[in-house]
């Protein structure tokens, strides 16, 4: 059995309309199928990234394997059990900032950490986990006085001092100029080897998944079914342009989403 299965998965959204309907509107009212039949199965450490036209779904299937939403039909099995409620031994970063603005960096490691009773235990953990994002010196500033990379490698230290089995990341480079997209990125495929946690990620970003990735999942147009699901055994450190195997891979994918010609 693997770590994580989803087994039948379908979802539908409710699509409430505010404005009344006008003539020659074809635009969906009710149940809108987001999700057809999905099942996949992902193994402990492994790190898979998502794939898929945007609005397609991909959201919606994180947040259902994360515990958030647990209104669908089929099942989502971790560790041998099923998901009912989110878990804190599963960490959601979301696209959006996620730190809390009035909280120091320190602070706001220190709120993800406050069941741990003992402070020299939780203040090493601390010291550790803004040591491993290269935080150290800033641990006394708001978010406001970081940069946007500092940001989200803050935001990462605050999930991954939880210690979490699984990280869920939805679109985590949003927002971040190239540089440092491809800067924060390394830091997670750093993270990524070192803690060996299994992650799942979702991107729009094909050179993305293809550096990062154990394993890609593509995924259709809404209603998004499984249309590929590739496992990459390239070395790391990846370069897409160095390596025929992966810009094959890559035209492969962007034809698949829809774009025939890539420069
Ligand atoms: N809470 C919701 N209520 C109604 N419709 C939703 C809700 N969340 C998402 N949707 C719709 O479901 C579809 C898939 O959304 P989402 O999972 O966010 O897509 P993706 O992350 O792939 O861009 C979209 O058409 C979106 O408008
Ligand atoms: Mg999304």
């Amino acid at each position: 059995m693997s770590f994580i299965e989803i087994n039948n998965l379908s979802k539908s959204h409710f699509n409430r309309r505010r404005k009344k309907r006008a003539p020659g509107d074809s635009s969906e009212v009710g149940f809108i199928p987001v999700l057809d039949d999905i099942n996949l199965e992902f193994e402990e450490g492994e790190m898979v990234c998502i794939l898929g036209p945007s609005g397609c779904g991909k959201s919606t299937l994180l947040k259902i394997i994360a515990g958030f939403d647990t209104a669908y039909d089929g099942e989502v099995i971790i560790n041998r059990k099923k998901v009912k409620s989110a878990s804190s031994e599963h960490i959601f970063v979301f696209q959006q900032n996620g730190l809390l603005p009035w909280m120091t960096v320190w602070e706001n490691l220190e709120l993800g950490l406050r069941n741990i009773q003992d402070v020299e235990v939780k203040n090493d953990r601390i010291r550790e986990y803004i040591d491993l994002v290269e935080l150290n010196g800033f641990e006394d500033h708001l978010p406001c006085y970081l940069s946007g990379g500092m940001q989200r490698r803050a935001e990462l230290a605050r999930a991954l001092a939880v210690k979490p089995d699984i990280l869920y990341l939805d679109e985590p480079f949003t927002g971040l100029d190239y540089l440092t997209h491809l800067k924060v990125r390394e830091e997670v495929v750093n993270i990524h080897e070192y803690i060996g946690k299994t992650m799942i990620m979702i991107t729009h970003f094909i050179d993305d998944a293809l550096i990062m990735a154990d394993r890609i999942i593509i995924f259709s147009e809404r209603p998004a079914s499984v249309i590929m699901t590739r496992k990459l055994d390239f070395p790391r450190p990846r370069n897409i342009n160095k390596n025929q195997g992966l810009g094959d891979l890559r035209d492969e994918i962007f034809l698949m989403l829809g774009v025939s010609y890539v420069a």
